[in-house]
């Protein structure tokens, strides 16, 4: 089936020259002034290829007739191309930011002519294809969404799964005591303290089904016990990057622990600068009738790095951020500072240290 074509010209000429060159490819129709231009489109919004337009035309401009026709929605879905004179860049400017697509400069040459509309149609049909499915993908992450959150509801409700987050719980209080009798020992016989602070999370319901559903398994509560590590989280914070690792190989070889995986991010920092040391432990429970063990996601890092990761978790979760790449390389930068600082930093402990020992030989 042949497409229309909309041509709108004041001038019988241009409009005549036009239908001789086109119409052997597409159904002509033709428009004299702003307000037919608008009756034909009322027509034949729905199949109309493209529309070439006049920009002085009687009754209604072609200025008018472009408001005119994104009030009514219809700049989206036909693609205009201003037949035009003389048409100064800045005239041509105003066009495309208006929404115009090209122009056709006269005198008109046929295969130009022919091109353009080709290439311009295409063009406008290719993007409202993407526009199509950029809608589909957020039509069906927002079900997604939708199903997720009544997903979570349900099983906040689920005995089973109010048990399984009481055990997570209960194995973060664990870690968290290890922790801190290590610290209480440290701070009676050493007289300083292995890390500044501890803070510790469960994972919302809503994050632990966005995940499982990430890696592709349904959600039930045995798949949420066999397949994510980190539902119980501790983060420790220490001065020092040599505490960090005193205290997780005194953490790791107590012998009720089990490391199930550790990845030092200290030692081979992520792209982007991240550093910290992450150890997932299986640590058993005492309960009523049984000892169970529990999966927990310990990380640890210094003050600095800490610092580091919060502001670099921001921009992660925030979207458009302008300039995103220039604060890329400016946290990267920022990294790197913060390894040769806490580094600087632990040496002056040590001399520091030293001199005390020093003083009291
Ligand atoms: P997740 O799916 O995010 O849990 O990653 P993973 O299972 O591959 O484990 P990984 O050890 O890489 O990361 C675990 C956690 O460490 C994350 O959930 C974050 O809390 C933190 N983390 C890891 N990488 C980064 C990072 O680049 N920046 C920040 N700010 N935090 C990070
Ligand atoms: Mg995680």
């Amino acid at each position: 089936m042949q497409s229309r074509i909309l041509v709108a010209d004041d001038a019988e000429v241009n409009r005549e020259i036009l239908r001789d060159m086109l119409e052997d490819d597409y159904i002509i129709e033709m428009a004299e002034d702003g307000e037919q231009v608008i009756r034909k489109l009322e027509m034949y919004q729905n199949d109309t290829e493209a529309l070439l337009l006049d920009l002085h035309m009687p009754k209604m401009s072609g200025y008018n007739v472009i408001a005119e026709m994104k009030r009514r929605g219809w700049m989206d879905k036909i693609p205009v191309l201003i037949i035009s004179g003389e048409g100064t860049a800045e005239v041509e400017k105003q066009c495309f930011e208006l929404g115009v697509l090209d122009f056709i400069h006269k005198p008109f040459d046929a295969s130009v002519v022919k091109n353009r509309i080709r290439n311009t149609v295409e063009l406008s049909a290719h993007k409202n294809l993407l526009e199509q499915e950029v809608e589909r993908q957020t039509r069906a992450l927002k079900k997604q969404e939708q199903i997720i959150e009544i997903q979570a509801e349900q099983l906040k409700k689920e005995k089973s799964f109010n048990n399984l987050m009481m055990q997570y719980r209960c194995a973060i209080m664990e870690v968290e005591t290890k922790l801190k009798v290590l610290n209480e020992e440290f701070s009676q016989e050493y007289n300083r303290n292995p890390f500044e602070a501890i803070s510790s999370r469960l994972k919302s319901p809503e994050s632990i089904f966005e995940k499982l559903l990430r890696k592709g398994f349904p959600i039930t509560v045995k798949n949420v016990e066999k397949h994510l590590a980190d539902v119980a989280g501790v983060r420790v914070i220490c001065s020092f990057p040599d505490d960090i690792y005193h205290l997780a190989e005194l953490i790791c070889s107590q012998d009720d622990i089990v490391v199930l995986e550790e990845k030092d991010y200290i030692k081979d920092p992520k792209s982007n600068g991240y550093r910290s040391l992450h150890l997932i432990l299986d640590i058993p429970i005492f309960l009523s009738n049984e000892k169970k063990y529990m999966k927990v996601e310990i990380q640890f890092r210094t003050i600095a790095m800490d610092f580091w990761a919060s502001l670099e978790h921001k921009l992660k979760y925030k979207k458009d951020v302008k300039n995103a790449e220039d604060i890329v390389a400016q946290l990267k930068a920022c990294a790197d500072s913060i390894e040769l600082l806490d580094y600087q930093m632990q040496e002056i402990r040590d001399k520091i240290d030293n001199d005390r020992d020093e003083n009291f030989k």
